[in-house]
Formats: C-alpha cells, sequence, structure tokens
C-alpha cells in the first residue's frame, strides 16, 4: 500500500471548499493526509473554521510583500518543505504566475464556479443568468498559466431558474461544489499516482 498524498490547501477566504476538503481528508486517512493549510489573508473567516476542526493555518500575507515572486517564493517554499503532492485551490483569490505553475506543474488544482470553459474568470453566476443561460454548475480543473483554461477534471451541471439571482444561483452552485472539489481530487489523485509509477 502506498503512502497517503500529501495534500496542500490553499484558501483566501470562508473556505467552505476548504472545510469539505478537510472533511474528506480526514475521512480517508489511508489516501490522503493534509500537509500545510496556507491561506494569504490574516482576517479570512476559513482561518477559524480550520482551527475549529483541528487544523492550523499558516498566514502567508501578500501584502507584505514587494513583489509577486517573493509572494510565491513564499508560498513555495512552504509546500515543498510540506513534501506537498497535490495543492488545492479552494477560494484562492490570485492568479498564481507562468513561472508558480510551471514549478508545481499538474499538481494544481482549482474549483471554478461555472461550467468552464465558459465564463472564466469573475461574477461568473450574473453572467450566466445575464446570457439566459439554461444550465450553470463548476468545474475542477488543472490550473496552467491561462486563467481557468487548464484541463478539466470534472464538472456538476446546476440548473438555472427563471427567477434565480446571482445569489441564489452561487448558494446552489456552491452547494454541489463541496463534493465536485472532493471527486477532483480523487480522480486528480489516481493520475498523480498513476503519472508517477509510469516516472518511477
Ligand atoms: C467558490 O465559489 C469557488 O468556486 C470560487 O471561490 C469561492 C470560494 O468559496 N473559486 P469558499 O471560500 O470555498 O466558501
Amino acid at each position: 500500500m502506498s503512502h497517503p498524498l500529501r495534500i496542500g490547501i490553499i484558501f483566501s477566504g470562508r473556505g467552505s471548499n476548504m472545510k469539505a476538503l478537510l472533511d474528506h481528508i480526514q475521512a480517508k486517512p489511508d489516501t490522503y493526509t493534509l500537509a500545510n493549510l496556507i491561506c494569504n489573508k490574516p482576517q479570512a473567516i476559513g482561518i477559524s473554521v480550520a482551527k475549529a476542526q483541528g487544523f492550523n493555518t499558516t498566514i502567508i500575507d501578500h501584502t507584505r510583500f514587494d513583489t509577486k515572486t517573493d509572494f510565491e517564493t513564499e508560498i513555495s517554499n512552504e509546500l515543498s518543505s510540506a513534501n506537498v503532492d497535490i495543492i488545492c485551490l479552494a477560494g484562492f483569490m490570485r492568479i498564481l504566475s507562468a513561472e508558480f505553475v510551471r514549478k508545481w506543474d499538474g499538481r494544481i488544482i482549482n474549483i471554478h464556479p461555472s461550467l468552464l470553459p465558459a465564463y472564466k474568470g469573475l461574477n461568473t453566476h450574473q453572467r450566466a443568468i445575464d446570457d439566459g443561460a439554461q444550465w450553470h454548475g463548476c468545474t475542477v480543473h488543472y490550473v496552467v498559466a491561462d486563467m481557468d483554461a487548464g484541463e478539466i477534471i470534472t464538472q456538476t451541471r446546476v440548473q438555472v431558474k427563471k427567477d434565480d439571482t446571482a445569489e441564489t444561483l452561487a448558494e446552489r452552485v456552491l452547494n454541489v461544489e463541496h463534493k465536485t472539489f472532493c471527486d477532483g481530487l480523487d480522480l486528480a489523485a489516481i493520475a498523480y499516482r498513476e503519472n508517477k509509477r509510469t516516472k518511477e
């Protein structure tokens, strides 16, 4: 039996996806172990959510760094020293540089609140409503240098209702994000182990 994969999670805000991943990791101790939990915002609600579950968060406040490169170097060092296998971006609201992404190529996954390739970027729910889209949802994908453009791992569809506002739609999408992210991690973990085996 191979060792549990070491998972790093990076978040910026309320951390509901981060919590779903923590629950998933705790429920599968033979498959996963939490290597590192990183947040770039010292006031993020998710920090106390993690604490309540017994996990400390490493705070790497991007405003403390002169350059993005310095900020990312600090994150990279944290991840490397924790021997991270797979990195989950769980509502991490900074765009990572091409250099960072290359360094961790094929090992970073992200959850995005739309059915990619539709609605990359922000305000996805309002844009779907404005377009009269019938279907919306969320996507777990690999992170590449181009924003929200990496290979899709899994998606869940949510039907847009006639009277939906951005808020009601966001809430229904968030409800399915949590399971989708855990499923996406499971698929990425299988691919990661396969890939490692092929290289060895
Ligand atoms: C989620 O909607 C996620 O798809 C997006 O940012 C939001 C984060 O929410 N990337 P939470 O912090 O996980 O609750």
